[in-house]
């Protein structure tokens, strides 16, 4: 059993508010190609759909999440630091996988290394 010493739970808030405060905000990542360099596959409006409105949502709900975190942090309230637990997961998982979904496609195209074709008719045979 670890000491009552160890945690000294009026300093860990203060700590973490100072980290928090020092964060700069989540943007919206430009892409590197336009809305309608995939079309046909992939239509200039659900590729505006995905990136300014879901996108955009997730990165403007993960900074005023990330606000109130400080907030609750600088306040000692742990009860609500708790309870943004699940908005900072779920906005932060969608920054996060449309971010890594915009750098997997490419207007170029292409072929599927011979490894992963290889994989991908394996699978599906
Ligand atoms: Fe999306």
């Amino acid at each position: 059993m670890l000491a009552r010493s160890a945690f000294n739970f009026t300093r860990i808030p203060a700590q973490t508010a100072a980290i928090s405060a020092s964060r700069s905000k989540h943007t919206l990542p430009d892409l590197a190609y336009d809305y309608n360099a995939l079309e046909p596959v992939i239509s200039a409006e659900i590729m505006q759909l995905h990136h300014q409105k879901h996108h955009a949502t997730y990165v403007n709900n993960l900074n005023t999440l990330e606000e109130k975190l400080a907030e609750a942090v600088s306040k000692g309230n742990v009860k609500e630091q708790i309870a943004l637990g699940p908005g900072l997961r779920f906005n932060g998982g969608g920054h996060i996988n449309h971010a890594i979904f915009w750098t997997n496609l490419s207007k170029d195209g292409g072929e599927p290394s011979a490894e992963l074709m290889a994989a991908i008719k394996a699978r599906n045979s």
